[in-house]
Formats: structure tokens, sequence, C-alpha cells
């Protein structure tokens, strides 16, 4: 099989629990499980199939006088009929292919039999006809909390998990290789509890973890399957992994331990003991885990899959507070750390190793309970976030960031809103942006900010203007240039969804808003100026539809965007740890007050890491040439208390030290020996 070779590649991560019972992760060290959701239940690729279809007919390209715009969108809008059922889900099966799935579910949950229905229909047109091919799943009932289990992108696999009643030992499934045109029936050995989990690597190696905390294995695209492991709660493909971690609360019993197999579960090697939870982000492996205590929690990072590992520069938590990894990518990694009951914490900012983090934003919004957050990454222009902190009075304020999380500002006021009734200095009010926080609140937000890699700068979201978030009814805001300008474009809540690479924004009221060809630099503000539009050491050049423009970009549009880079400031370096910047200045100064931090870095680094000139490059900043601060290395271990070296547990680190003490501990012993060789065998004399 496909996957024989690939040992590294499939090795596989899992969790064990010593009796059985999962522990509910309250850090959320796994964010990757929304992406499976957005896989599973398909229900971004409904707005992308949406997408493609409303503008699929013409594609040629050929520009239409803007009075011909809602023709052409009516010309090609094509109405399909599905049987009323309670559910509905729709899957695009491969994003080339034209093929979508829609599975729909009826379900009456009797007490003793429960009565289940649901009907399958194919369309490879995209979306325009479809087919009703229920005979090819036997009319077994599918279960719809388990999605249509689609491969890796274009792999044309799809895996359907049945339900059979008459108490089966287990569970079925319907897999197919062929973009759903035929299905193969097999009987399962168990009963599935979670969604099937694709190896990323190779679509032929599935997952599944059973009803009974088992984990099954399969190297044949579910042919046929083994049982590698029992009591696991969570299971993750080391590359892309994905699969959710929903557990049971059991008492006091918390003892996870992490383990791996890189031979399909012959042999395991285990990784971490006391977890509480573990993510991946790409070459980052983090986990938090347990002190010796029980009490508290810290994070680890593994840059090798869980070979070595490191203590996280961060604070510790307690059994109240939690850890939530916001957004990493290879270069760098953004972390909540809960301040307790007060519904925000702390962002920290890690450098490219993953080990020492700088503080980003104080005070933000981050609830428990609900764990909701409005942490956005802009993904149509690189290095923008948007999030909300709290202020002292409770009311929630967005901020924005254009380097990574660098530097948070408020939100330019639109030039063409007024501010609201939450001002109290008409000259000073900003754009407040409503995410996640106020769909939980159930403001009238029917859907949080948007952005696409593929339409560069833009941004869509629903908010207010003045000095906090409004709970009155929002407008609808758009920046074409990655959030330094607004524009209020639509009053009252809207669906919105931005299609053809941002060519078209689309509101559910039809009030289309053409976007703008321009050569537009990103970032910019002065495009003469050597150094505009550097954000991160580059600077980069798209090319745009013109805002009055109806042309399409089409379904094969790649935005291109050519990379120049910058030549090194100051603002390519952040402050190391114990350093800090004045307001307005690019300089970073040692920290007078400097104790407290530093304890926590004395006991943890390492010695190699415990050198600083003061700067540190930005993680995946590629500016070249320019400054590069050099100053003495200060070694920052002498400015460590001595009582805490002597403290230092991090073996590769305190070999002096621990000699010291044992040295101590010896002299000490010698002479409480010889004292008590001399009181009591000597008589005393
Ligand atoms: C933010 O999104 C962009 C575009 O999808 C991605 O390339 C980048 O890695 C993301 N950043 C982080 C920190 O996750
Ligand atoms: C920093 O710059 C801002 C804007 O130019 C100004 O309002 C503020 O007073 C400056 N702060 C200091 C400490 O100079």
């Amino acid at each position: 099989m496909g996957c024989l070779n690939r040992g590294y590649i499939l090795r596989l991560l899992l969790f064990t629990v010593k009796f059985a019972w999962c522990f509910y992760p309250r850090d959320q060290l796994d964010d990757r499980t929304t992406s499976w959701h957005q896989e599973g239940s398909g229900n971004p690729r409904v707005r992308r199939s949406l997408g493609s279809e409303v503008l699929s007919g013409t594609d040629d390209g050929t520009c239409t006088p803007l009075m011909a715009f809602s023709d052409i969108l009516r010309k090609d809008t094509y109405p399909a009929t599905f049987d009323a059922s309670s559910e509905l889900s729709l899957v695009w099966v491969g994003d080339e292919s034209g093929i979508i799935l829609v599975l729909t579910t009826f379900r009456l949950p009797l007490i003793i039999i429960s009565y289940g229905q649901s009907k399958l229909y194919r369309s490879d047109d995209y979306g325009k006809t479809y087919q009703e091919i229920t005979d090819l799943i036997k009319n077994t009932y599918i279960r719809t909390e388990f999605g249509m289990g689609l491969g890796p992108e274009n792999s044309g696999r799809v895996v359907l998990v049945g339900e059979v009643s008459g108490g089966s030992h287990g569970g079925r499934i319907f897999r197919s290789s062929d973009y759903a045109k035929t299905f193969v029936q097999t009987e399962l050995p168990f009963h599935p509890l979670r969604p099937v989990s694709y190896s990323p690597e190779d679509p032929t190696c599935l997952l599944l973890i059973s009803i009974h905390y088992e984990l099954w294995i399969s190297r044949n695209f579910g042919e046929t399957w083994k049982l590698i492991h029992e009591s696991v709660c969570a299971a993750k493909w080391q590359i892309k992994m994905s699969v959710c971690f929903k557990a049971h609360l059991s008492g006091a019993v918390w003892s996870l331990t992490m383990k791996i197999t890189n031979d399909f579960g012959q042999t395991f090697k285990v990784l971490k003991d006391h977890v509480h939870s573990f993510g991946l982000w790409g070459r980052f492996l983090l986990a938090s885990v347990m002190e010796e205590d029980r009490l508290k929690r810290k994070i680890y990072v593994s840059q090798d899959h869980g070979d070595t590992w490191n203590v996280a520069q961060l604070p510790s938590v307690t059994q109240e507070q939690f850890y939530s990894v916001l957004a990493a990518n290879d270069n760098l990694i953004f972390i909540h750390v809960d301040d307790g009951d007060t519904g925000c914490g702390t962002i920290y900012t890690s450098d490219d190793r993953g080990i020492v983090y700088s503080k980003s934003l104080e005070r933000h919004l981050y609830t428990k309970t609900g764990g909701e957050t409005d942490f956005t990454n802009v993904t149509s222009l690189h290095g923008v976030f948007i999030t909300s902190v709290l202020g002292e009075d409770n009311s929630v304020h967005s901020v924005i960031s254009f380097d990574q999380g660098g530097e948070w500002n408020h939100i330019r006021k639109p030039e063409n809103a007024e501010c609201d009734s939450t001002t109290k200095d008409n000259e000073k009010c900003s754009l407040h942006i409503h995410g996640q926080y106020s769909i939980s609140q159930k403001l009238a937000v029917p859907l949080p900010p948007m952005s696409e890699p593929n339409a560069v700068g833009i941004i869509i979201a629903h908010g207010s203007v003045g000095d906090a978030v409004s709970v009155a009814s929002p407008s609808v805001y758009l920046s074409d240039n990655g959030g330094y300008s607004w524009n209020r474009i639509l009053d009252g809540p809207h669906h919105y969804a931005i299609l053809d690479s941002g060519g078209l924004i689309m509101a559910v009221e039809q009030r289309d808003v053409p976007i703008g060809t321009i050569n537009w630099l990103a970032h910019s503000t002065d495009p003469e100026a050597p150094s505009d539009g550097c954000v991160l050491g580059y600077k980069e050049r798209y090319l745009r539809l013109r805002k009055s423009s109806v042309c399409q970009n089409g379904r094969d549009y790649l935005v291109s965007s050519q990379p120049e880079s910058c030549v090194c400031t100051l603002d390519d370096y952040m402050c190391d740890f114990g350093y800090f910047r004045k307001e307005n200045e690019s300089t970073c100064e040692e920290q007078p007050e400097f104790q407290g931090h530093e304890l926590e870095l004395c006991i943890y680094g390492e010695e190699e890491k415990l050198k600083t000139n003061g700067y540190r490059k930005i993680p995946g900043d590629k500016c070249t040439g320019g400054v590069n601060p050099t100053r003495q290395e200060m070694d920052m271990k002498k400015k460590c208390p001595n009582d805490v070296q002597t403290k230092m547990q991090d073996n590769t680190a305190s070999s002096v030290p621990v000699i010291l003490s044992v040295v101590v501990v010896l002299i000490v012993a010698v002479a409480a020996a010889f004292f008590i060789i001399k009181k009591y065998v000597c008589g005393g004399r």
C-alpha cells in the first residue's frame, strides 16, 4: 500500500488515558478542530460553491456594461429542490471537480427504536442540476454529525458513516474513491465515535476512534481495520492532523499520556506524561502539562515531533485559568493566557522557536464559559490581525495590528460615518468590529469579519463607530487596503460573501458593490518613499480590478504578488525579554524593574538562551541589509538572584548548581555524621 514507506510522515500521535476516561481539555491547544468541522460539515464550502456557481456562466471573462450585471446573475441562477428533511449538508468534492454532494437527514428520536432517514444527491455541473443517488447507499441512515468524510483536496474520496440498528456489533461505512460515482459498503468491527480522519499525506490511510475509546487504523482506505490502542482520547496525524477533542470529565482522573507511533501501531513511544491538552501547528507541537503539584500547568514546545521539549517562557496557569493558541504558523505563535475570572487575558507572541514570548496585548477579550474571542487573522493581507479588548468599565473596543501583534491601535473612523452615542469626544472615535463575541451575545450580527487570501486587502465586517462596541443595529463596513481605512457600505445587518477573488462582493439584499485594474501597494501610504509599504521586511504589489469594473477574475484566477524585500530598520526587530521601547521610540532599552519577570526566565531558561543584545528579529521578517543592531551581549544569567540559580531544575542548564548543591549536601551530611559519631559513639568527648 502507498502508506508503507512513509514512516516519518505518517507518524501518528495519540493520547491515552489510564482509566479510560478522557479529560475535558480546557486549554484550547487544538484550534484545528475548527477546520475539521469545516471539512466535515461543509458549511464554508456552501459559501464557496455559491460563489463559484453564481459566477460560472461567463468564463470567457468578457466585460459587460454595469447595467447588464444583474442579468448575468439572474441568467446563471439555478433553483434546486431537495426533500424536506430536518437537516441538509452540502459539500464540494474537490475544489476543481464541479462535484457537489447534498445529504438530507431526518430523524425521530423514539425511546425504544429510533427512526432515521437520509437522502443523497449529487451534482457534476457545479450545482446546476442534481441527481438523487440514495440507492447507492442502500437507503442506510447516514449520521449527520459525522458529516461527509471528505478526503484531502481533490483526492475524490468520500466516507459516509451509516447507522445500523438491530444490535449489530459494529457500524457501517460507505467508501467512494471516484468522486461519489460509486460507493463500496464495509462493515466495521466497532462503532465510530467521531468522523474519520484522513492522513493528509496519503488519503488511503484512515483513523477512527470507537465509542469505547479504541483507536482503529486502516491502511487500505477503510477496507480492513486494525485496533492499535485502547483508552484513546484524541488522535492526530502528525502533519496537518485534526481530530476533535471531546472528552468526558471524570473526577480526579487526569493522568493523560501523549504517545507517538511511527509504524502504524506496532510500537509506541511516550512523549509526555500528565498532558492536559495538545495541538500541532506546522513544525510546532505544543502541550499544556500539569506540574508536579498538579495545581498548575505550563506550556511545553517541541520542534522535532516530540523528541525534545522546552518550557515556553509563559506564565503558568492554575486550574481556573486556561491557555489558548489563537493563531500559529511556522514562524510564530499567538497565545492567549487567561487572567482568571475576568473574561480577559494577555496575548503573547513567540519568537521563531516558540520558546521566548513577548507581551503583545493586555486585557484581551476571551470569555471562559463560551470560549469566545474576536481574534481574527485578516487573511487578505499578511501581518494584519483584529481583535477586541475589554475596557476597565467592561466596554468592548476593537483593535488592529498591522505587524503581527507588535503594536495594536484603534481602527480609524470611516470617513463616511458619524460617531454614535457611545462617544464622549466627537473628534476621537473609532470603528468597532463585531466578531464572535457579539454573535454569542445574540446581537444582530449574521457573520463575523470576512477576508479571503485571494481577495487582496479586502475585509468586510459588521461594526459601529464610537468609543466602544455598540449593541445598536450594526452596519456593514468594508476596507480594501487591509484595514488601514474603512467605508460604511450598507446599513443594517447583512449576509455577505467575497466572490471571484474579490472581484465581486455580494450581500443578501443584492446591493452589489463591485470592487476595483489598479496597481496597488499593500500597507502603503506614500508609494514613492523607499521604505513605504514595508511590513515584516517586505512589500508586495498586487494587480486588482478597478472598483468600477464589472470584469470577472474567473475561477482559475490566481493572486500574483511581487514581493520585494526591504532594508532593515529598527522596526524589524522586537525587544528581547527584559527590554522595552519607550513611547514613539525605536530603540530597545533595558527594563529597570526587571525582577518578578526575571524569575521565570531564571528558573526555566537554558543557558545558551539567556544571552541577549536586547533585539530579536521579528519572526517571519524578511528584511535584508540596513540596520543590524549590535551591542554587547549581556548574559542574563548574571542577573538571576543566586537562590534562584540553585533551584534550577532544567537538566541541560543546571549541572553546575546541582553539583554545587550536592557538594553542600555532602558536606552537611559529613558534618552531621561526624557530629553524631562524636557525640554518641565517642561518648560526647
Ligand atoms: C494568517 O493567515 C495567513 C493567510 O491565510 C497565513 O498565511 C498566516 O500564516 C496566518 N498567520 C498566523 C499567525 O496564523
Ligand atoms: C507620541 O506620538 C504621538 C503622536 O504623534 C503624540 O501624541 C504623543 O504625545 C507622543 N508621545 C510622547 C511621549 O512623546
